[in-house]
């Protein structure tokens, strides 16, 4: 899917928002394991990254190529923010209603009015491929995301109290939450 839009943030500074390329691979991977260094609220350790630059652009491409998934990139003074994305939770026709939605934006740009601007964008790409509904899950201490995330009008469907076992802090409660598009 495609998508671009320019906003500006807290800070005054412009962002832009768009479709992902196989020229942002590069840095595309660099931030993801940034992102994923910097908090322990996301699903993979930046070790078990297993992409390439080379196929962080293909599946950019990819993406972009989709008609119903996109990996959208915020640039803010030129450089990679942060990113987010949806994906079909599966093909088959019983599942083919439902998306998945994931964010990370890099700390030194949190609190500027991106996550929600991405979510919005995603939220806006989910209801134009034609999903039903757009999921997620997130970490129970993540107080931030909750807090977008409802303020976005998503809403608590259930729990797994031990959903994600960290290295640093043991098991982490997931919260699985869902937006009626
Ligand atoms: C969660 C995350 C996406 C929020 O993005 P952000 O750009 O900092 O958020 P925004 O500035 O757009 O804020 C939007 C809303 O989020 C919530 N929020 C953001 N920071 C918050 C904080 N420190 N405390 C509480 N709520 C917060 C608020 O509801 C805020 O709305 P408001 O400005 O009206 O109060 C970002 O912190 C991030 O990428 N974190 C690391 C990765 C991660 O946790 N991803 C989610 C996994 S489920």
């Amino acid at each position: 899917m495609r998508y671009e839009q320019k906003i500006t943030l807290k800070n005054g500074k412009e962002a832009l928002l768009r479709n992902g390329s196989g020229a942002d691979g590069t840095e595309v991977c660099e931030v993801f394991n940034a992102t994923h260094a910097e908090t322990d609220y996301l699903l993979t350790y930046p070790d078990e990254n297993s992409f390439t630059p080379e196929e962080e652009s293909e599946y950019l491409e990819k993406k972009t190529e989709s008609p119903n998934e996109i990996e959208i990139v915020a640039f803010v003074d030129g450089k990679v923010a942060g990113t987010a994305g949806i994906e079909q939770v599966g093909s088959k026709d019983k599942l083919s209603h439902r998306a998945e939605f994931g964010i990370g934006i890099l700390k030194e740009y949190w609190g500027l009015g991106l996550g929600e601007a991405l979510t919005k964008a995603c939220i806006q790409c989910a209801k134009d491929a034609g999903y039903a509904q757009l999921e997620l899950n997130v970490v129970a201490e993540n107080a931030a995301a909750i807090s977008l995330y409802k303020k976005l009008g998503f809403v608590e469907f259930g729990r797994n109290p031990r959903g994600f076992k960290s290295r640093i802090s043991g098991y982490q409660e997931l919260i699985y939450m869902l937006l009626e598009l």
